[in-house]
């Protein structure tokens, strides 16, 4: 989250009387500033309701519940919301949601105020306009035909282009992770914020490692059918999702992959950094030369079965591709090569080893 110049956004003033009502309703929020806590103060007076009356005699008690409960639903509904933004829900209620099919087809509109975009007590939280725009004559439409439309749509086939809709959502999140976005192959590639986020939903899919690979899937076809392979990495099972290895907001020729190949390995596969007294060399040097992380046919996600894996590098005279000649194992057999692990029936540590005697070429 960067640069939002809360001084210059004419909405702040009433977000900040929201923030003072959050306090008082015991949200348990502290501001941030004396000199706007004052300010709210004066502005907010006039929205502080006077509580439900709850009354613990026997007799009112069932009275006293019903009460408190209408009052908290008002409270609730009346939270829903930011203040800035009432120049929209003026039209856009509740009975936007109530269109058949409306929670299905389109996010319910108010209850963004349920999401971290509806967060009163943070001052950077977005109003209507902040994302669709000005839309004044959208607004101001006194006609009896539908209104011009909003200034920026976000929709699908909007005439409002990828690069507008990104700059809003910009506007406050260009920093930290999102410092590359523009460079980004999705951004070059004209994918908006909102092909994969939702932001009036109260559960943004992306944000969910299982149901982030629905969308994924969406324009990846291809890694869906990877995923299903019968060696693959637990992303179906929803134990880890697309963003484990990828990051879908910066600039990495590699495919998108947080950091180098084995880098991003290693954060979960850190027995396999060493460091190791002898190395194997493409281990080091990048483990997608051996293993497809998606998915393969092949065990342990390998591109290829040994011995055929190693013999592409393995070869001349050695018994790698003359395979019935160990001088030392005692086992001419060429069986060993192929059954079971194959070549590593004996080279077990196959990403390297730690034998302390000589080069154990990785047997042990
Ligand atoms: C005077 C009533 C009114 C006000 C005020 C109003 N809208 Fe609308 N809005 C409508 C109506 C009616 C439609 C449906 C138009 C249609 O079906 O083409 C609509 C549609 C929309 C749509 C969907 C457009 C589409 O084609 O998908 C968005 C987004 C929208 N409004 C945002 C806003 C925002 C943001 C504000 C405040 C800046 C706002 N509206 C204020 C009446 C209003
Ligand atoms: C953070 C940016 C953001 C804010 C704030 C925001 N919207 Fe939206 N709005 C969107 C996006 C993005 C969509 C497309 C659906 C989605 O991603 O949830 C959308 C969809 C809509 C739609 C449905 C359009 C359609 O054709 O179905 C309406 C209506 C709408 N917004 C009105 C509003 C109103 C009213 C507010 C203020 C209460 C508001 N929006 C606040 C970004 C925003
Ligand atoms: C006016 C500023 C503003 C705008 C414009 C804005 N956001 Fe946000 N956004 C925020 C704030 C504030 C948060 C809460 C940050 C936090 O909790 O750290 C947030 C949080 C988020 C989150 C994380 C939600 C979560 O559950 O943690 C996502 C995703 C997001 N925004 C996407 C978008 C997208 C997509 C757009 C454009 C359609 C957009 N934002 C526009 C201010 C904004
Ligand atoms: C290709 C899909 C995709 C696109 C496009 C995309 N995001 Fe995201 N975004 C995600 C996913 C998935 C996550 C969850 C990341 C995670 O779990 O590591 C996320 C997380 C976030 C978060 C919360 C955590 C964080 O990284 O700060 C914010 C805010 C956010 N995105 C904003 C944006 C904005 C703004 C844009 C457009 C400039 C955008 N996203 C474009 C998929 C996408
Ligand atoms: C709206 C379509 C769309 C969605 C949704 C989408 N992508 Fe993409 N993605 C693209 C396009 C277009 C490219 C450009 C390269 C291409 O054509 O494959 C791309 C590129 C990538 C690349 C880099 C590929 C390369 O060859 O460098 C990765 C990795 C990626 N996306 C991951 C994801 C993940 C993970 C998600 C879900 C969180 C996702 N994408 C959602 C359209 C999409
Ligand atoms: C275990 C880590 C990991 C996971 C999980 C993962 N990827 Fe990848 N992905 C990679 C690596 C590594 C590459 C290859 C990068 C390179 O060397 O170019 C890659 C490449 C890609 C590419 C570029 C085309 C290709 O196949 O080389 C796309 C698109 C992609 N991934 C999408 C996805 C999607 C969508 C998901 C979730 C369904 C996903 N990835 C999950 C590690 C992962
Ligand atoms: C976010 C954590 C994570 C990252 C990052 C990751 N993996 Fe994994 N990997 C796993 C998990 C979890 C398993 C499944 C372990 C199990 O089932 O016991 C696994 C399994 C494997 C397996 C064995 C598969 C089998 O069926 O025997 C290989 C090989 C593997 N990963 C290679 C890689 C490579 C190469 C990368 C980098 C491109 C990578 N992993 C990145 C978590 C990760
Ligand atoms: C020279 C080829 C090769 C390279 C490069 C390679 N591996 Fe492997 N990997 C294998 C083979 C072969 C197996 C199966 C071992 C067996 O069957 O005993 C395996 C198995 C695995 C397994 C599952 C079994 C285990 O040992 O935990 C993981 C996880 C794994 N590799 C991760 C990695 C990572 C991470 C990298 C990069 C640092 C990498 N591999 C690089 C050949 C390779
Ligand atoms: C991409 C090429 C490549 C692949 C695939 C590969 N290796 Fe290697 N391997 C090397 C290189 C390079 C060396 C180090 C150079 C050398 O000493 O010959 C090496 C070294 C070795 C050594 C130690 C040799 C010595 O003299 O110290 C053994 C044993 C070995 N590899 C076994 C295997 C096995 C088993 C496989 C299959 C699972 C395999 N390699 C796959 C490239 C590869
Ligand atoms: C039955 C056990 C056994 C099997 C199976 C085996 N090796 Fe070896 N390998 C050895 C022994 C023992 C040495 C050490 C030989 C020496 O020092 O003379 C060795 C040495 C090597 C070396 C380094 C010396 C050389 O000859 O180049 C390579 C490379 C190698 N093996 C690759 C492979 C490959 C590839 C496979 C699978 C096709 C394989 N090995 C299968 C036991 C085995």
């Amino acid at each position: 989250m960067s640069a939002r110049n809360n001084g210059v956004n004419p909405g702040v003033h009433m977000k900040a009387a929201r923030k003072l009502l959050a306090a008082t309703a015991c949200v348990g929020v502290f501001l941030a500033t004396t000199a706007l806590a004052a300010d709210a103060a004066k502005s907010v007076s006039a929205n502080v309701g006077t509580p439900a009356p709850i009354q613990l005699a026997a007799a009112d008690e069932k009275q006293a519940v019903i009460h408190a409960a209408e009052a908290e639903a008002k409270a609730e509904k009346k939270d829903l919301i930011l203040k800035g933004d009432a120049k929209c829900t003026g039209c856009h209620d509740e009975a936007d949601d109530a269109a058949p099919g409306m929670l299905e087809l389109h996010p319910s509109v108010l209850s963004i105020g349920k999401t971290k975009h509806g967060t009163q007590a943070d001052g950077r939280t977005p109003t209507c306009t902040d994302c669709h725009g000005d839309s004044d004559d959208h607004m101001n439409y006194k006609g009896s035909g539908k209104p011009p439309k909003p200034s920026i749509l976000f929709t699908k086939n909007t005439p409002t282009p990828a690069e507008t809709r990104n700059e809003r959502c910009l506007s406050c999140h260009q920093g930290g992770k999102h410092i590359n976005w523009q460079s980004s192959t999705h951004a070059s590639r004209d994918v908006a914020c909102v092909s994969c986020h939702q932001v009036h939903s109260r559960r943004d899919k992306a944000r969910d490692r299982f149901a982030q690979t629905e969308i994924c899937y969406t324009c990846h076809k291809e890694q869906r059918a990877q995923m299903i392979r019968p060696t693959h990495h637990p992303v179906p099972e929803g134990e880890m999702g697309c963003t484990s290895c990828h990051d879908v907001h910066n600039d990495n020729p590699k495919g998108l992959i947080k950091s180098s190949t084995n880098d991003t390995c290693y954060t979960c596969h850190m027995e396999k950094r060493g460091p190791f007294v002898f190395e194997h060399q493409p281990v080091a040097e990048d483990c997608g030369i051996c293993h497809k992380p998606h998915g393969t046919t092949t065990p342990s996600l390998l591109v290829q079965r040994a011995p055929l894996l190693c013999q592409q590098c393995h070869g001349g005279n050695s018994h790698a591709q003359n395979m019935s000649s160990v001088s030392r194992s005692g086992n001419p057999d060429g069986q060993a090569f192929i059954n079971g692990r194959a070549c590593m029936n004996c080279h077990s540590n196959i990403h390297g080893s730690n034998a302390t005697t000589g080069n154990a070429n990785f047997r042990k």
